[in-house]
């Protein structure tokens, strides 16, 4: 079997080795990839879209396995585009991935079909933010568009909701966009995902991700700083409640409205006095919960995404080891604002943990950093105690100048 995977960072490179260790020994090639993931992928040497399916055409392509969000909507998207093409795709078509892309669009999915959500506006404006928000502190403004997990702010007074309607509407930091300000919900989160084909569905192991940039879940939000993942993370009764009153619905309702989805579907939710709510939607893997997830993964990821991206669910394919994982991340000096390039890394050898790059480079036989996120270090253990320690421990030994990582990874909030 020969399989695409479409990414660069982390999770990529997390999807790339499990699927590398389904038992077909599948022949994996990525685009665009990174250094990292071309130490067990073939590059895929195209210039965009048009060129990545006809490489993908020419070379019998099986199944491309969509890993950032960003080719879901770009163009015609990554996956209308293989559909086209005849080639089975894993990650949802354009339409259905505007549930990621656009908040308003997954707020309205959310509210036709009765989905448990926070109450919410859409505005065009500053002033109509300032209308909406009514002097109703905190207040949590989204961005309506894709802004790497940026584009959210939770706003404790008017001072930094001033400050966010200046970044949207006067600097125009995320480009052109409408806003959405919405009611702040409180409690837990938690990252749900389910294996998505048509009507049916599979939900994963959950995770808890770090947002935050520092200890304490102070600081700028992020792309996530860490995560905890293990089918523990839970209670039986919740996970009922979250399948019955949010994935059921939310299957149903891509059917409803006739939007088609074959791939992974990412669940942000907040488990609130109220019961849990969705706070938002992704149409991919979260990263760095992927990191952490996959090293839990057993069984066949490739004959199950190929049976998926054709339209078979086979859930007997895969299960989850039972233990606990743990994935810290470091990140690069100025991250999540700026990010810094080419500081020498250095423990790697040292490290015992796993390692996936999520921003890095090898210059000759080291590595440097690349990006904001730069590594994601990930141990997993049969109890939450063994697993954080080791990750932390492991994480320890890795450093490049300014790096940031958080040390309550998988302490916080459990
Ligand atoms: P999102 O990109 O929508 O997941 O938002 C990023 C983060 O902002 C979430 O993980 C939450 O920590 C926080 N957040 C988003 N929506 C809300 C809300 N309605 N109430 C409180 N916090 C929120
Ligand atoms: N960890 C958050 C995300 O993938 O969007």
């Amino acid at each position: 079997m020969k399989i695409a995977v479409i990414g660069k960072g982390g999770r990529e490179q997390a999807l790339v080795e499990t699927l590398a260790a389904s038992p077909c020994q599948p022949q994996i090639f990525s685009f665009p990839g990174s250094d990292a993931i071309f130490q067990t992928a073939q590059p895929i040497p195209a210039q965009g879209m048009d060129d990545l399916i006809s490489w993908m055409v020419e070379h019998e392509i099986d199944l491309c396995v969509a890993g950032e969000e960003s080719y879901l909507v770009k163009g015609e998207g990554l996956a209308n585009r293989c559909a086209a093409a005849g080639i089975p795709c894993w990650g949802p078509r354009k339409e259905s991935a505007q549930l990621e892309a656009s908040k308003e669009f997954a707020k309205n999915f959310l509210m036709r079909h009765h989905i448990p959500t926070g109450k919410a506006v859409a505005v065009e404006s500053a002033e109509a933010a300032r209308a909406a928000i009514a002097g109703q502190f905190p207040t949590v403004l989204k961005f309506d568009g894709l802004a790497a997990g940026k584009g959210v702010a939770v706003c404790p007074d008017a001072a930094s909701a001033e400050a966010f309607l200046d970044e949207v509407f006067a600097q125009k930091r995320f480009g052109e966009g409408r806003l959405l300000v919405e009611e702040f919900l409180t409690g837990p989160e938690i990252s749900i995902f389910a294996a998505v084909c048509d009507d049916q569905y599979l939900i994963l192991c959950p995770a808890r991700d770090y947002k935050r940039l520092q200890d304490g879940d102070e600081g700028p939000n992020t792309g996530g700083m860490g995560a905890v993942a293990s089918r523990f993370l839970t209670d039986a009764d919740t996970l009922r409640t979250i399948e019955n009153s949010i994935v059921a619905p939310t299957v149903a309702g891509l059917q409803k409205d006739g939007l088609p989805y074959r791939g992974f579907l990412y669940f942000g939710l907040m488990l609130t006095p109220q019961g849990p709510k969705v706070i938002e939607y992704n149409c991919r893997f979260g990263d760095p919960e992927c990191e952490a997830v996959m090293p839990l993964l057993r069984g066949d990821l490739a004959g199950f995404c190929l049976a998926g991206a054709k339209g078979e669910f086979r859930p007997e394919l895969i299960t989850f080891q039972e233990g606990w994982s743990v994935c810290c991340i470091l990140a690069s000096a100025g991250y999540p604002a700026t990010s810094h390039s080419g500081d020498l890394i250095s423990g790697l050898e040292q490290c015992r943990a796993r390692v996936f790059h999520c921003g890095t480079r090898k210059e000759q036989d080291h590595w440097v950093s690349a990006g904001g996120r730069v590594l994601a270090i990930v141990a997993t253990g049969p109890s939450l105690d063994a697993a954080r320690q080791a990750a932390h421990a492991e994480a320890a030994k890795v450093d490049f100048p300014g790096s940031q990582r958080r040390s309550d990874i998988a302490y916080k909030n459990m």
